[in-house]
């Protein structure tokens, strides 16, 4: 498994800057979610958690007029694609696996197809399928979900224990 942790990912400076526009509440949850979904699945519990912490760290920030503008955000956002090259950045400088780094970026980038002219559904591996159905699973209506709060030391407090949960993982599976 990975040297790099979660607690490791939220505190460096590009997810600082870039997480808190789609919500830390978000990011936690989610990484929880996917933590669950891939121990079901038997797949690697440490990039599913990655992948679903920065899941949304493309967004961009869609207030009009003070207010956030929900159809000029469906109508413009590239969230995933803009999502996965900050992801892959961050984790490069991290130290993480190169291959690692390039199937959390994958994760990130087909985690929605909502700005794609095609369906995914049938088409994305179990990691990228397990991310979306842990964001899928934090979804509430008109974007609800982005505005939920959590302080950043919370954040790192659950990371911090989901860190500890993933390590337990990888001391009795060995080979996921
Ligand atoms: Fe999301």
């Amino acid at each position: 498994m990975s040297v790099v942790t979660l607690v490791d990912v939220f505190k460096h400076r590009i997810t600082q800057k870039y997480l808190r526009r789609s919500g830390i509440h978000h990011a936690v949850t989610v990484a929880q979610h996917a933590f669950k979904l891939a121990v079901a699945a038997g797949i690697s519990p440490d990039l599913a958690a990655k992948s679903a912490l920065l899941h949304d760290i493309g967004h961009y920030e869609w207030y009009k007029d003070g207010k956030w503008d929900y159809e000029e955000y469906r109508k413009h956002d590239i969230h995933a694609i803009k999502g996965a090259e900050r992801a892959h950045k961050l984790l490069i400088r991290l130290g993480e696996d190169r291959l690692a780094a390039k199937e959390v970026s994958l994760a990130v980038l087909l985690h929605t197809d909502s700005y794609l002219p095609f369906s995914l559904t049938t088409l994305r591996t179990p990691l990228q399928k397990v991310v979306e159905e842990a964001d899928r699973m934090d979804e509430q209506p008109h974007g609800l979900h982005h505005y939920n709060n959590m302080s950043p030391s919370e954040a790192v407090r659950l990371l911090h224990q989901l860190d500890m949960k993933i390590s337990d993982y990888y001391e009795n599976n060995p080979k996921v």
